[in-house]
């Protein structure tokens, strides 16, 4: 049996190979088996999220630290830009593929290949639709994020006690992205018996999530939806009491449309992946919490999934029933989401070295 890997934030301080996220916590120590300089291709959705900037960073240096070498690319939000890397990263010999999907059903070409050439491929973050070429999963507690977001509003409105009515308004993800569908349920399983009760009231009437939905979680297409609404509900001054977002780049169009358009009581707005801007709109007032996803947490755990596949060991994983694509069900590793707002981000996000102070300034 190989000797496991302590890899720590020293090791990878030491490597010289230090991410601007640091790692979770300078004593943390998680049994990784060591690389013989395999190549693992990361494949990632994006540049222009935060989020998939510190994902690709921390897979990266976690993997050259551990003596893998690592063929990490971004496709700009193209589905067909991110099948032909992939397919790049096959032909050019990678062993284990991990992808977070721009399109979770739009890979099946390089999913097959991956097949064909016996390579593992994780899903990373969000599932790959559609195809049995998938072995593992490993994310945060999708669900879990949308039931967080919806009883902060129920406690935050006060909703077992309150008589109401409030005005609710939604916005949700994006369709191509399994993950949003499962934000969406968590929160509105807890919303819908007040909405149905007439204790929330959403004046827009769009409580489905396909009216919800914000295409590629586009921040400018999430203002411009808050904005319609804004100007066809609440132009004369009616408070909207909340505003349930599954994620921090929606909030932020919201809270643009909001500063812009809006002249009721600022409402609570829910987030999710504590982004620098949104945590600095919390600070402000802007925004009253987020779900903190510790991109680290995530990356160690499929760091050390790709260790226990390439040397034949059982794969770690929690959940073997929720993830079904379609066509197979997905063994899954599911890391816990934790809430934050104003109260609590300092140890969150600051103590435990997930941002600098400067970073929220
Ligand atoms: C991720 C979220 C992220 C969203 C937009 C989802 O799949 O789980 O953390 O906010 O994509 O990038």
């Amino acid at each position: 049996m190989k000797k496991f890997l302590a890899l720590t934030l020293s090791t990878a301080m030491v490597a010289g190979m230090m991410a601007p996220a640091a790692f979770a916590d300078e004593t943390e120590a998680m049994d990784i088996l060591p690389g013989d300089g395999q190549k693992i291709g990361v494949s990632m959705p994006t540049k222009d999220l935060q989020r998939w900037n510190q994902d690709g960073e921390n897979m990266q240096t976690l993997l050259e630290t551990a003596g893998y070498e690592v063929d990490l690319q971004y496709a700009s939000n193209d589905p067909q830009t991110q099948l032909s890397q992939v397919e790049n990263m096959i032909s050019s010999g990678a062993e284990v593929l991990v992808i977070a999907a721009i399109e979770g059903s739009s890979l099946g070409e390089a999913l097959d290949m991956a097949k064909e050439n016996d390579i593992p491929v994780i899903a990373y973050d969000r599932l790959l639709m559609d195809n049995d070429g998938v072995s593992y999963y490993a994310t945060f507690d999708n669900y879990m994020v949308g039931t967080v977001q919806g009883q902060y509003i129920i406690d935050t409105l006060d909703l077992e006690n309150e008589d109401g009515p409030f005005n609710l308004e939604i916005t949700a993800g994006d369709p191509g992205d399994n993950n949003a569908g499962f934000f969406f349920n968590g929160a509105m399983d807890l919303l819908k018996p007040y909405i149905e009760e007439g204790k929330l009231v959403v004046q827009s009437g769009q409580t489905e999530f396909e009216e919800c939905a914000t295409a590629q979680w586009k921040t400018e297409t999430a203002q411009s939806r808050a904005e319609n609404i804004i100007a066809s509900n609440y132009a004369d001054g009616t408070n909207i009491d909340a505003w349930l977002c599954s994620n921090d780049s929606t909030a932020l169009g919201v809270e643009n449309a909001l500063a812009a358009n809006y002249t009721g009581e600022y409402p609570i707005v829910t987030g999710q992946d504590c982004d620098k801007e949104n945590v600095k709109n919390m600070i402000a007032g802007k925004q009253s919490m987020s779900v903190f996803k510790d991109t680290r947490t995530l990356a160690l755990q499929v760091v050390k999934m790709i260790g226990q596949i390439l040397n034949g060991e059982e794969v770690d994983v929690n959940d073997e029933e929720t993830y079904n694509n379609n066509v197979i069900t997905v063994p899954s590793y599911l890391c816990e989401p934790v809430f934050a707002d104003v109260n609590n981000y300092e140890e969150l996000l600051l103590d435990s070295g997930y941002y600098t102070e400067d970073d929220l300034k």
